[in-house]
């Protein structure tokens, strides 16, 4: 299984993605630059990404944590989710995504 996350550079990386691994841990395992400072809990919104919108509809729902997580995070947009809350399934084979920007200096 792959997934393809364009850094903050706007270059394409084809990560091989384990099914049952956070997507914020394949991003981090892969040494892309992803803070997830809190380790996967929904407490700090530094694995904030953008998901391709033709995948949105795969994605499972946003908890009320995620949401209210998201609602404090730097530049979100409409695609916005965590990717430490979405994990990896055979359905998501293929999922695209972009890293967000933690601060505007970032
Ligand atoms: S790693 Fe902290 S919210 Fe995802």
């Amino acid at each position: 299984m792959e997934i393809y996350v364009t850094d903050l550079h706007g270059v394409e990386h084809v990560l091989e993605a384990v099914e049952g691994w956070r997507v914020m841990e394949i991003i981090r395992e892969h040494g892309l630059p992803i803070k997830a400072e809190c380790g996967g809990a929904c407490a700090c919104a530094t694995c904030h990404v953008y998901v391709d919108p033709d995948w949105l509809d795969a994605l499972p729902r946003m908890s009320d944590e995620e949401e209210e997580m998201l609602d404090g995070a730097f530049d979100q947009e409409d695609t916005s989710r965590l990717s430490c809350q979405l994990i990896m399934t055979a359905r998501l084979n293929g999922l695209r995504l972009t890293l967000a920007r933690a601060e505007a200096d970032a």
